[in-house]
């Protein structure tokens, strides 16, 4: 099924959103089976070739079926937590297709990714080299590592995702990484691997993407003329979904435009891999919730569901617009309104939409569209309330992949003293 929010639907493989959320409660996240994998398997067909891959980027979702799910697709994984590596291993991830990135991680992080034998530990800065050094010589063993550069390259995106510009924390840049290399080859108890960098993410068109691929190439000229030679180029995540509508490039032209460019660049002997997240599950997610009250008495009109900010905060933090849909079957003859989708949480930020023309009344099932990334994985406990369940649509069928959480579950890691 595709599930491009420029489609209005009410189910999936006729499983439809008002039934489950009769079964399963509001608010709750739904997920399509077929869609991810549809998506995994695009980008796999054009560009997952010999010596190239893909790193699934657990952040974006991190429910264990979804892991599972990509993993039996052939997917490795991007990590950037020692909770994420748990994950990938519960679900039966070899270690030999895990990439750790992130800028803080902790002696007993690199500790354990060494032990476990993880493919590549992306190193972010001067200081964690130093440090993996040491834990590597104390453990005899060799840590394998790829050097993340920030090649200041500006992907268009919201400025709290735009990680490949000079002035964000991630990665070394272009006047301070040789001296990485330098000292990352010169180790007996490193074992340099390859380059890694990524720009930012909801990229909505490929030119940073190839911009990246000709700096890394002229890095990698560099290198040589230095005599360090390295076999993999890990070009990080990005791609961008269509939230509302807009154009951005599908994950087969993405995969093509990418394979040019690195017959281009001369880049065609590396091991290269991509850590793409959003792009595989952000459209096959949905956020379903319950409109609470109607309430027009105010300056605006408001549409109050169960779901909030606690459940999907990207329009509160990144002022993101998600497509909203009404998705009860129409009992009365309903007026458009003009709303504001709000959520119960005592926030003026807690909004899931603004100034949306809505078909509703009190008791109606309401859809969020493009929800599958970076909705649940980042959803908080604000306010006690218990994070939703999930449900995936599997053969024509909802599962239910996460529990709703209990009040219980929240309170019981907390004493009274
Ligand atoms: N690799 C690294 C090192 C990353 O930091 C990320 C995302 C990815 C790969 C995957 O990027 P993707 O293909 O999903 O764009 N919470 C934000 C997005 C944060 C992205 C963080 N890093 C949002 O909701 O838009």
């Amino acid at each position: 099924m595709n599930t491009d929010p420029k489609k209005n639907f009410k189910n999936i493989d006729k499983v439809f959103f008002e039934s489950i959320a009769k079964e399963f409660g509001t608010p709750c996240f739904v997920y399509d089976e077929n869609s991810i994998s549809e998506n995994y398997n695009q980008i796999k067909n054009v560009f997952a070739q010999e010596k190239r891959n893909i790193f699934y980027s657990v952040k974006a979702n991190s429910s264990l079926s979804i892991l599972k799910l990509l993993y039996d697709l052939g997917s490795g994984f991007d990590i950037v937590s020692m909770g994420e590596l748990d994950r990938v291993l519960k679900i039966g991830a070899d270690p030999k297709k895990i990439i750790y990135s992130g800028v803080g991680k902790s002696e007993d992080d690199i500790k354990r990714s060494i032990e476990e034998g993880i493919y590549c530990i992306n190193v972010e800065s001067f200081s964690e080299l130093e440090r993996i050094n040491k834990i590597s010589n104390e453990l005899k063993k060799t840590a394998p590592v790829a050097i993340r550069v920030n090649p200041n390259i500006d992907p268009g995106s919201h400025e709290y995702i735009s990680t490949g510009l000079e002035e964000t924390k991630f990665g070394i840049n272009l006047k301070n990484m040789m001296d990485a290399f330098i000292y990352a080859s010169e180790q007996k108890h490193i074992d340099l691997l390859g380059i890694d960098y990524h720009i930012g993410s909801q990229i909505e068109t490929i030119e940073p993407f190839l911009k990246a691929i000709s700096s890394v190439a002229q890095i990698i000229e560099e290198l040589k003329n230095k005599n360090i030679h390295i076999q993999l180029i890990d070009m990080g995540g990005g791609l961008g979904i269509s939230y509302n509508n807009e154009k951005v490039p599908t994950l087969n032209d993405f995969g093509k435009e990418i394979n040019i460019a690195i017959k281009d660049n001369n880049l065609e002997n590396y091991n290269i891999i991509l850590e793409l997240g959003r792009s595989i599950v952000g459209n096959s997610g949905f956020l379903l919730t319950k409109v609470e009250y109607i309430k027009k008495d105010s300056e605006k009109n408001y549409v109050i569901v169960d779901a909030g900010m606690d459940n999907l905060i990207r329009p509160a933090l990144y002022g993101a617009v998600h497509k909203i849909d009404c998705v009860s079957e129409e009992r009365n003859n309903k007026e458009e309104l003009l709303c504001d989708v709000v959520g119960p949480v005592c926030e003026c930020a807690d909004f899931l939409g603004k100034d949306i023309k809505l078909k509703v009344e009190q008791g109606d099932i309401v859809v969020v569209y493009s929800c599958g990334a970076y909705a649940a994985s980042m959803a908080s406990n604000y306010n006690t309330r218990p994070k939703p369940a999930e449900i995936l649509i599997k053969n024509g069928k909802p599962i239910q992949i996460s529990k709703k959480e209990t009040i219980d579950d929240l309170l019981k890691r907390e004493l009274i003293i």
